[in-house]
């Protein structure tokens, strides 16, 4: 039996002395609450937004949040919104139908009104919105709540798009799961020393491999020798899509690390890696390689604006990527490259959010375990999964 206590301040906006959109909102906070059993609310620093992809929400999300917006609802804490369904200024070029493009631009609009930055990425951390190790935040993404989790040391549980959206409105999240030292255990130990991880598909492939394995625990790995931030980015990412994993440690890497005694361990080895990759690969010729699943980095485009400038790909190709970072990358000439190759670099959405089945593409490539879950599912894509190396040129 919970017995979830609130201030005075919080007591009033579930009484409707704040405005019905605070009380509504306060009225998803406490029911979350009560069935996790949270004694109290976490004023939070920030919120992530889910749910901007007009494919993902619909007619019913996108009245939900007109209404909430004209009840007079605003956000308290700085607050920032998934990819959209499509890039806002080349929706045109990209084939996007003119009737998604409208309802896309009316769900950005209600979210605006409520005083949300239109950031539109899932790697929040690439454009400088990093909570310090030990900050509450309310983020909804699954990727970024397991960077957020898992890289940064920040503390959130997988917030649902509403939740996560009266959290920010409200300015306080139910104090439960991964707010609390006690819930940040692993229970899962995965050891992968015998096995060398190359680049970003061979994380993608380990964390497509190990989310399935995981279910409800939360792996350490021992064994990875050096990850960088794009790597460690793919490697959550892909367990959360496999496994639901909002958290993980890997050994000498991340910032925490704590391993309950008797936790499960598992080896990982060169065969097992080996067999995933070939599990998730199609074998296929990809018509449109996707790379930024996470969005992303300004290095990331860098190395692909190399790769492309010295040898031209056999497809079309979009590089993912936050807005913010497509500027900068557009100034270093990144752009021009991409684009004198035949490819694109892609802002505010990504190849699953945005409708890739109603744009004539049947066979996509991608270097990520998490786009390779959801390519065949939400858009209806066969799937060509491998290094840059290998899809772009196949
Ligand atoms: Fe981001 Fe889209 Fe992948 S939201 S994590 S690029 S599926």
């Amino acid at each position: 039996m919970s017995c979830l206590k609130l201030t005075k301040e919080e007591q009033k906006m579930f009484d409707g002395e704040l405005g019905e959109a605070a009380a509504q909102s306060m009225e998803i906070l406490v029911a979350l609450g009560k069935i996790y059993g949270a004694g109290k609310m976490i004023p939070i620093t920030s919120s992530q937004v889910s749910g901007v992809s007009f494919k993902t929400i619909g007619e019913a999300g996108l009245e939900y949040l007109e209404d909430l917006a004209a009840k007079g609802a605003k956000v308290k804490v700085p607050t920032f919104l998934n990819p959209a369904g499509m890039d806002r200024e080349q929706w045109k070029e990209m084939r996007i139908p003119e009737d998604f493009a409208r309802k896309q631009i009316a769900v950005l609009d209600a979210y605006a009104k409520m005083g949300i930055m239109k950031t539109c990425t899932c790697a929040p951390y690439f454009i400088g919105i990093r909570p310090k190790r030990g900050e509450h935040v309310a983020w909804a993404e699954s990727s970024a709540v397991a960077f957020a989790n898992s890289v940064l040391g920040a503390r959130t549980n997988r917030e649902g798009g509403p939740s996560a959206l009266a959290a920010a409105i409200c300015g306080v999240t139910p104090y439960y799961g991964l707010h609390k030292d006690a819930e940040r255990v692993a229970k899962l130990v995965v050891d992968v020393s015998g096995c060398e991880l190359r680049g970003v598909a061979d994380f993608g492939a380990l964390g497509w491999a190990v989310g399935k394995m995981a279910k409800d625990k939360y792996p350490a790995f021992i064994g990875i020798k050096s990850a960088n931030e794009p790597q460690l980015k793919v490697l959550g990412a892909s367990m959360a899509a496999t496994g639901s994993v909002p958290l993980f440690f890997v050994e000498k890497i991340t910032p925490e690390w704590n391993v309950a005694d008797g936790a499960e361990r598992v080896v990982f080895g060169k065969d097992d890696l080996k067999k995933a990759r070939k599990e998730i690969d199609s074998g296929q010729k990809p018509q449109l390689v996707t790379i930024g699943c996470p969005h992303a980095s300004i290095g990331e485009i860098k190395q692909v604006a190399e790769m492309v400038a010295k040898r031209k790909p056999t497809c079309e190709f979009w590089v993912c990527t936050a807005r913010k970072i497509k500027e900068e990358a557009d100034k270093l000439g990144y752009g021009r490259a991409i684009e004198s190759a035949g490819g694109r670099i892609v802002a505010d959405t990504c190849m699953v959010v945005c409708p890739l089945e109603r744009m004539g593409y049947t066979i996509t490539g991608t270097d990520s375990g998490k786009a390779a879950v959801y390519l065949p599912n939400l858009c209806k894509q066969m799937v060509a999964f491998g290094d840059l190396e290998d899809i772009l040129y196949r």
